[in-house]
């Protein structure tokens, strides 16, 4: 990342703090305004300027517009950005690997199991394991869950052998194209639909909402809705400035942080379903619905991701996420 654009911004929230002027927040985040996130980050720019009377002010950047993935985690901790919604994999390089057990394929069965690890004293036990990295964690917001896309039908497990997949950058999501016999490729969001485009990769997975956003439909003849794994995020600040803010206008934001997670997952699943008829409606992609038992093959072929990276994670963290969705990898 370029000195002269963190400086800038550094400048920039030193100015923002002094006695008595509005206060900005730059909120940056990487997929299209038209997403769940996206809406969400909205919705709480516009929540925080309601509720603070207009001392702070939300500036909402989507679409990598000012950092790509991994730059913008930097971008927080050195204060250019204040806040940020990176999706639950992202912590993994950022050395909180505990937060990769999302990645865990077929982990969750739907999202009110989800919802007893994230809205619990589960999520908020990983949460707060951000602090030594300057960071503070605010809420959970949901996406939904992934489903592969190729160029070609995926329907049985041997249908990703050999093929590349574009993934997030995380361990577990490396497994996870491993045991699939795939290939798996680490690459920023902002550069996926064109490395689909070229060929670069065969696939990907991705909630629906992110794939149309991002046209990926058009250059991906297949999606198979396969739902073998969550994406949602969490919503950051840098710590040093949150804490820093006046205790009247930190509990502002925080109602606003509350408003908006409250819209953010209740619109997450409309908003992929709203998703999937456009990709149907643009006839650029077929749309498979695997059979029960196509899903319980690829449930099976993707089980022993979760003995491998147990350990990568926690066994305990692990354990206390199984008690509650009764997921168990060895009965499979
Ligand atoms: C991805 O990189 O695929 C997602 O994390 C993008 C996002 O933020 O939803």
């Amino acid at each position: 990342m370029k000195a002269s654009k963190l400086l800038l911004g550094l400048l920039l929230s030193c100015a923002a703090l002094a006695a008595n002027a509005q206060i900005i927040i730059k909120f940056s985040h990487v997929v299209a305004a038209d997403t769940p996130k996206g809406k969400a980050s909205e919705f709480f720019a516009k929540r925080a300027g309601e509720l603070t009377k207009g001392r702070v002010k939300v500036e909402v950047y989507p679409n990598s517009q000012l950092y790509k993935d991994k730059e913008e985690m930097e971008a927080l901790q050195l204060g250019a950005v204040q806040m940020l919604a990176p999706s639950l994999a992202k912590f993994g390089p950022l050395g909180v690997k505990e937060f990769e057990v999302f990645d865990f394929p077929f982990l969750f069965d739907n999202t009110a199991e989800l919802h007893r690890i994230t809205q619990g004293p589960i999520g908020a036990a990983l949460m707060a394991k951000l602090d030594a990295k300057g960071v503070k964690g605010l809420a959970y917001w949901d996406n939904g869950f992934k489903s592969f896309s190729a160029n070609t039908p995926l329907k049985t497990v041997a249908d990703y052998k050999g093929k590349k997949f574009r993934i997030q950058s995380s361990k577990v999501l490396e497994e996870q194209i491993r045991a699939l016999g795939g290939i798996p490729q680490m690459m920023a969001f902002s550069e996926v639909y064109q490395a689909l485009q070229t060929g670069v990769v065969d696939g990907t997975e991705n909630p629906i909402s992110n794939l149309y956003t991002q046209k990926m439909n058009e250059v991906q003849k297949h999606l198979t809705i396969t739902d073998h794994g969550y994406l949602g995020y969490a919503v950051i600040a840098n710590k040093k400035f949150w804490d820093g803010l006046p205790a009247d206008v930190r509990g502002q934001l925080e109602q606003a942080v509350k408003e908006a997670t409250l819209l953010a997952n209740k619109i997450a699943q409309e908003e992929n379903d709203a998703a999937l008829a456009a990709v149907r409606k643009s006839g650029k992609t077929t749309v498979y619905i695997p059979t029960k038992e196509e899903r319980l093959a690829l449930k099976k072929a993707l089980a022993p991701v979760h003995i491998k990276m147990a350990d990568r994670v926690g066994k305990e963290l692990l354990q206390s996420i199984y008690k509650e969705t009764g997921f168990d990898p060895s009965k499979l």
